[in-house]
């Protein structure tokens, strides 16, 4: 009775220190930060109706395809991604999907000026400028409707806003700076698998170089994120996708600008990297439960079996 009695008061104790201490102390250590929805309120509306025809032009005449592919539709810049990680720091991602991937007026503000879409004007000014230039006008009489023409362009090249899959959003949006191990992402792109080691090493090699220029642009290499889903919740990863100066503050990573559901599937594939085999585990914690149940069961009877015998 007594023993009960003590291990009732442990249970409690040790219930509560991980209901509320738990959480406090966490919620000391870490600001709370709450989602803004993706609204991207800071960044001015979208005041004109986009032409996605006369985008296209635009699209040409600005200059994105001197830094960006655009493989969708066969457009390549003719620079390897090493070399544009040598010229740029990153290797630009390629715009197939960006329509999809992210907000329209984030895209909008990003064209117009970069660092300040990003929200890393404090890294850059008129002598360290911001590696992608800003659009200064193609031409046209309003710089605004030509931007807001090659949004629609570039919405109108895209896949569905809700078909952008985990690997898309990833790849566009985080991978031009994280590696990530478990699934052979590197910042040159996937590792293909190689015949000759000769290969392998030299694509390694390659990697450590573009890495370096990741380092020298952002001051520190951006970690790989293979297990960062195990130390970090979903809701710090979204707010912090959302708006990464609110967690840390003066950080060089950007924000991206993707919509609510490209962050629901960057957060996807960091899960699927990070726990493989979830699904497998599901599987096999039933069978350990029905197990269990025919155990006890077979104990049970078992026990009586004995106790039976003696007395
Ligand atoms: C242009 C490069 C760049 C891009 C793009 C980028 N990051 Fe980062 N990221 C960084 C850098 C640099 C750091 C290190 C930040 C620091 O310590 O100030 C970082 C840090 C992080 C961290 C660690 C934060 C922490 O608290 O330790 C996470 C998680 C992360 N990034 C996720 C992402 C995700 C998800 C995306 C895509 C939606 C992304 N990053 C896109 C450069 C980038
Ligand atoms: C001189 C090269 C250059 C040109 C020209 C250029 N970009 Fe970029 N762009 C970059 C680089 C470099 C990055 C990555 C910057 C970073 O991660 O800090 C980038 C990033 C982007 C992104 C990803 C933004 C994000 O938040 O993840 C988009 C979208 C984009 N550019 C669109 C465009 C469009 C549209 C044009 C034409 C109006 C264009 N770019 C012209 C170099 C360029």
């Amino acid at each position: 009775m007594k023993e009960l009695f003590i291990l009732a008061v442990v249970t409690f104790f040790s219930l509560l220190t991980y209901w509320l201490v738990e959480p406090f102390a966490h919620g000391q250590m870490h600001a709370h930060v709450d989602s803004k929805s993706f609204a991207y309120a800071d960044l001015p509306a979208l005041t004109k109706q986009g032409d996605a025809t006369r985008g296209a032009d635009t699209f040409m005449a600005g200059g994105c395809i001197g830094c960006h592919n655009v493989k969708a539709l066969g457009m390549e810049t003719g620079m390897s991604a090493k070399d544009a990680a040598a010229a740029y720091g990153v290797n630009p991602p390629d715009l197939s999907n960006a329509g999809a991937i992210y907000d329209a007026k984030f895209l909008a503000d990003l064209i117009k000026n970069p660092a300040h879409a990003m929200s890393v004007e404090h890294k850059f000014d008129d002598m360290h400028p911001h590696p992608m230039p800003a659009f200064y006008g193609a031409g046209g009489e309003d710089i605004d409707q030509e931007i807001a023409d090659m949004v629609a362009y570039m919405q109108s090249i895209a896949v569905k806003a809700e078909e952008v899959t985990p690997k898309m959003a990833f790849e566009d949006a985080c991978g031009r700076c994280h590696a990530v191990r478990y699934t052979k992402w590197t910042q040159l792109g996937e590792m293909p698998n190689f015949k000759y080691k000769k290969d392998e090493l030299r694509f390694q090699a390659d990697v450590l170089d573009a890495q370096d220029a990741v380092k020298a642009y952002m001051g520190k290499l951006p970690p790989d994120l293979s297990m960062y889903i195990r130390s970090r919740n979903e809701h710090f990863l979204s707010t912090f996708i959302e708006d990464p100066q609110s967690h840390l503050h003066g950080t060089a990573m950007p924000r991206v600008g993707v919509t609510a559901h490209a962050s629901e599937q960057v957060i996807e594939y960091m899960k699927m990297a990070g726990d493989p085999l979830a699904a497998d585990r599901d599987e096999i914690g039933k069978n350990v439960m029905i197990y269990m149940i025919f155990f006890v069961l077979f104990a049970y009877l078992w026990k009586r079996q004995i106790w039976k015998d003696l007395h």
